[in-house]
């Protein structure tokens, strides 16, 4: 996958659990991702790997992540030698803290790319932040020469981060505005695509709180959230698609500003708007993610 594509919904499955991936992949969900991680019980690791390895195989139709084991744990050598192969296209990486933790993944990865004779930086990666470490040391992390090479983006864990500092997750996710703006500049500086926030854990049935979470995630600069429940994924890719009324306003911007260039200005009103280049940028922006997600201006509205 080299061209960036949105992911405004990224769904967990466990992966000891072979009918719940069939049903995940037959969401909607822009990726799914199979977990070996904190949704499988200690006991069902290597069957978790199995079938992570099975769907992986083969897999052109749809993007599969599969979230291993954190570096530090007596499951992450195992969880890679599984599955790590030509059909891999990402690892999600729990827990990464410090540059020293991805120094760790950079030389694991390496190991198996050379051993399965793959080019190196085949398997891609995203590094889930979720420690109150993980959030101070995020900078040098997406930095580190050893692992900037393959990183998609990285990943918010509100459930681990709210563990390691105590504290509770709230319906108006206040303690998660500063881990949240942090994780979204650091990945705009490290010159990366938008963040995947983390899943809304609060009450699974709960349209309204999730919309809600997803809309904040959304206005601090996230591409999508990750799910656990595939109730979940139509709320998350509605959130974070450009809205009919945004992609025609985008376009009205875009021509607007094009007939005050040939005019020899660089500044316009619409709408009671002042428009200038930055306004014009953020337009082509909505236009490039509408049409990434399959959106077309209505034209009855234009
Ligand atoms: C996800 O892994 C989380 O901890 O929220
Ligand atoms: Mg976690």
């Amino acid at each position: 996958m080299n061209e960036f594509t949105p992911l405004r919904s990224a769904l967990f499955v466990p992966g000891n659990r072979p009918e719940m991936i069939d049903k995940a992949i037959n969401t909607a969900a822009d990726t799914i991702i199979i977990d070996l991680e904190d949704a499988v019980p200690l006991d069902k690791k290597s069957e978790a790997r199995r079938h992570a390895r099975q769907n992986v195989k083969g897999q052109s139709k749809r993007l599969i992540i599969v979230r291993v084991n954190g570096i530090e744990t007596d499951f992450f050598e195992a969880d890679l030698d599984d599955v790590v192969s030509e059909d891999l296209w990402c690892l999600m990486i729990p827990k990464v803290e410090d540059p020293g933790g991805a120094q760790k993944l950079a030389k694991a990865l390496e190991e198996q790319e050379k051993k399965k004779g793959f080019e190196q930086g085949a398997v891609k990666i995203i590094p889930v932040i979720e420690t109150a470490r993980g959030v101070q040391n995020i900078s040098a992390i997406l930095g580190d020469s050893s692992i900037s090479y393959r990183l998609h983006t990285c990943a918010f864990g509100a459930a681990d981060f709210t563990l390691d500092m105590g504290i509770e997750m709230t319906l108006s996710g206040a303690e998660l505005l500063y881990p949240r703006s942090r994780i979204a500049v650091a990945c705009r500086a490290a010159g990366l695509e938008p963040p995947l926030d983390s899943p809304y854990m609060i009450d699974i049935k709960d349209v309204g709180g999730l919309e809600s979470d997803a809309l904040r995630a959304k206005q601090l600069g996230f591409q999508g959230k990750l799910c656990v429940h595939p109730l979940q994924v139509e709320v998350c890719n509605r959130v974070f698609t450009p809205t009919p009324e945004e992609i025609n306003y985008a376009e009205k911007v875009i021509r607007a500003f094009e007939v005050t260039k040939t005019k020899g200005l660089g500044t316009l009103q619409l709408e009671g708007k002042f428009i200038d280049k930055p306004i014009v940028e953020k337009a082509r922006r909505i236009m490039r993610i509408a049409s990434l997600t399959g959106q077309k201006p209505d034209e009855s509205k234009s």
